[in-house]
């Protein structure tokens, strides 16, 4: 069988193949109230009918002003786990797993009502406010929210839980050496990562894992060996999977990003040389061969797809067909291929 086809385990779940649709926000939140929509089932449904083996549910708010937008998706209400709840059960009806990433944006939120919080006084750009220096109480109630998100999150039936720590959002602001301004404990921002992880971790069972930008692009901040340390500390820490993405803590790097095939790849690559837990590879991963060359050529442990499955939500499909695993298609599909 095509090891993109093979089912692994990632603490204590199981998912019956390689195939990731990673987050991507879809800024549909029609009330302002971070419950999904009909649109949001709709859309996620057909992904799970179209055979994805994990699906991770786009960026989720733990608090109204760590939202992106105020069409972000949220988790910090008894109401918003019901109306996640219903997605969920959507989802599950086909044989998958469904996990959620949890997320603060800080400094990049662009919410109308609220001031960012952050680690600095540094906004992201002319476009964004300038974010407040979080206090002590302040960085208290996230972790606390973060975990009460968590709980909430298990309870409307999540598996899997990311950490959202990557693409310069509020915990990957305290990892980067420019943006974390401040000179208490948290000065090493790894710190609050790992209190959160140690705290979902001793709340939840399902599986809970971590997705980091390996490089910033910026000369003067950190790099992937910086990255490759803290993935082994994070699985010290009991971190079940980590999922490797890359930039996004600047407006402007000083390091020319070259947005090829496969560019995130090595990333993933040279954090998997250095852990024993699930990496998850991403970024212009297109084909089922392409997937499946980075699986045997122990790269990763499952391959996400991100803007190939908005095009195709049939994309796993397409990809068995691709990889001689025709019998692995949806029954009333199979005529199509
Ligand atoms: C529309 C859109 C929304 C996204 N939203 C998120 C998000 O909520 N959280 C996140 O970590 N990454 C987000 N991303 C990044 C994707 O998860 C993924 O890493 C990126 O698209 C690269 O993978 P691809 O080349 O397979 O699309 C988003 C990307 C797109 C295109």
């Amino acid at each position: 069988m095509a090891k993109l086809f093979s089912p692994l385990q990632i603490g204590k779940i199981s998912v019956k193949n390689r195939i990731v649709m990673p987050p991507m926000c879809l800024y549909k939140v029609s009330l302002d109230d971070g419950k999904p929509t009909k649109f949001h089932t709709d859309h996620y449904t057909a992904r799970a009918l179209g055979g994805v083996g994990l699906i991770i549910v786009e960026a989720t708010a733990v608090l109204p002003e760590g939202r992106i937008t105020n069409a972000d998706l949220g988790l910090w209400s008894d109401e918003q786990v019901l109306a996640h709840k219903n997605l969920v059960d959507s989802l599950k009806f086909y044989d998958l797993k469904v996990g959620i990433q949890l997320a603060h944006a800080g400094r990049k939120s662009m919410c109308v009502d609220s001031t960012p919080l952050s680690s600095c006084e540094i906004k992201f750009d002319e476009n964004y406010k300038t974010p407040k220096n979080m206090s002590l109480d302040e960085i208290d109630n996230f972790k606390q929210s973060f975990v009460s998100s968590a709980i909430k999150a298990q309870k409307a039936g999540y598996d899997l839980i990311e950490i959202h720590a990557a693409h310069g959002y509020l915990l990957n602001q305290f990892l980067s050496k420019k943006l974390n301004q401040r000179d208490d404990k948290y000065k090493d921002g790894s710190l609050l990562l790992k209190e959160i992880l140690t705290q979902v971790k001793a709340n939840v069972s399902c599986a809970v894992g971590v997705r980091l930008s390996a490089t910033t692009y910026q000369s003067d901040d950190y790099g992937l060996d910086e990255c490759v340390k803290l993935c082994v500390e994070l699985e010290k820490t009991g971190a079940d999977f980590l999922h490797i993405s890359s930039g996004g803590v600047y407006a402007n790097p000083d390091i020319s990003l070259k947005i090829a095939p496969l560019y995130q790849a090595e990333f993933a690559k040279a954090v998997k040389k250095a852990v024993k837990i699930p990496v998850i590879a991403v970024g212009l991963i297109k084909t089922g061969s392409e997937g499946e060359a980075l699986l045997l050529g122990d790269v990763c442990d499952l391959v996400a797809y991100g803007r190939e499955l908005l095009k195709e939500p049939n994309l796993a499909y397409k990809m068995a067909s691709e990889l001689n695993e025709k019998s692995l298609i949806e029954n009333s599909y199979q005529r199509a291929f």
